[in-house]
Parts: structure tokens; sequence; C-alpha cells
């Protein structure tokens, strides 16, 4: 399973790539707003930083302007995945934009159909929507499950990259059902190594080392 960070924010995908954690990056508008960066320069940092795929989205709702403005983020560096709406124009800019080798990850997908077409628009990714189907009462994980299995009957390459992850249960589902990718935000990776007995463990075995009076170094 590949790792994807959900975030623009570079000090922290920093922090988890010198991990070898980082396979890719993922970001949108609200993650550009909140980096209080320059799309352009923050994207470039991330692109230069990490060598897998960076997904940089569009946000123009037209066909033609999508393509326009994926054109422009594919040369910010050579592992830009450009990101495109599930909308109709959506499908038709990553129709182009793949047919023109660039890797297309469409994004704000709620749904199996959705996931379909992206797929025969021959996006390289596709991004359901876990945590915000959840939001709404409805299962984002069997919406990965439902993704796999269609996929898989049709042998479809586009990866599932399991999206809107809020914990550590939501990447260990995606994980079991074999979800390609997950993108989370760095406080959702971290929060994988906590566990409540290893924080236990440990100060019960600190504790009873500083009785030995021994020191290793
Ligand atoms: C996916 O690529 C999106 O950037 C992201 O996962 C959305 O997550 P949110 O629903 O927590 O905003």
């Amino acid at each position: 399973m590949k790792f994807f960070v959900d975030s623009a924010d570079v000090a922290a995908i920093r922090e988890l790539n010198d991990l070898g954690m980082v396979d890719g990056v993922t970001t949108n508008p609200s993650l550009i707003l909140k980096s209080g960066r320059d799309i352009v320069e923050v994207t470039k940092e991330i692109c230069d930083m990490v060598s897998g795929p960076v997904s940089a989205e569009v946000v123009a709702t037209e066909a033609k302007a999508m393509i326009a403005e994926g054109l422009k983020l594919a040369k910010i560096a050579p592992n830009i995945a450009v990101k495109v709406p599930l909308t109709w124009d959506g499908l038709s800019a990553c129709k182009a934009l793949a047919g023109e080798g660039h890797r297309v990850n469409v994004t704000l997908c709620f749904s199996a159909a959705q996931a379909i077409l992206a797929a025969k628009a021959g996006a390289s990714f596709i991004s359901p929507f876990i945590g915000r189907i959840d939001d709404n009462h409805y299962d984002g994980i069997e919406l990965i499950e439902d993704i796999r299995i269609i996929y898989d009957n049709y042998d479809f390459k586009t990866e599932i990259l399991a999206a809107s992850i809020r914990s550590v249960n939501h990447i260990i589902d995606c994980a079991r059902i074999g979800a390609d990718v997950v993108t989370a935000p760095p406080a959702v990776i971290k929060a994988m190594a906590s566990h409540v007995l290893t924080d236990r463990g440990l100060e019960l075995f600190l504790k009873d080392w500083a009785k030995t009076g021994q020191k290793i170094v």
C-alpha cells in the first residue's frame, strides 16, 4: 500500500518523507489556502522533495479551461498529477490530459458509477472521499470495497486513492480491502505509531531500568 500525504505543509511532509513514509502527496485548493503559499511555489517545493506523484488541482469548471490549467500545473515538475473534479467537464479534461501523457487524479468521487467513468476516461487515480461520505451517514469504506471489486472485474488500471481519511481505522480498513493508495493528513499517519499499551509498557520498562542503576552508554 502506498502512502500519500494530504497536505501542502512543506515541513510536515518533510518530516514524514525523511522517514521514508511518503510515496506521494495530494493537495487541493483548501490545503493551498491553509498553507498560505503561492500554489506554484509550494507545489514546486513539494515536487522537488518527493519523488512520487504530487497532485495539484485545477479550479476551472469548464473542460477547455481545466485543460489549460492542467497543462500549466503539469509544467511545474515531471511528477505532477493533475487533479480534476468528477464532473462531466472534469472527465473530458481527464481524457485530454491523459491522452497527452499526463497523470490525472480524478477527485471528489462519491459513487462507484463515478469511479467507472474515471477509469474509462484514463485516470491514473480515482479519489473516493471516505470521511465526507461517513459525515453524511453513508459508508465510505463500502464504496472503496465496491470500486475494488469493479476495477478488478475489468482489470481497470486506475489506482484507488482513498481520500478524506479521518482515522487510523480508515487506513487499516483501506489496507484490508486493497486500496492502492491512501492519502492522509500528517497527524493521522503519525497517529498510526501510537498505542496505549506501547506507552504503558515503555513506562514500566523505564521504571524498572532506573532501579537497576545501570547505563548502556
Ligand atoms: C483528497 O485528495 C483531498 O485532498 C482530501 O483527502 C480531502 O479530505 P477532507 O475531506 O478531510 O477535506
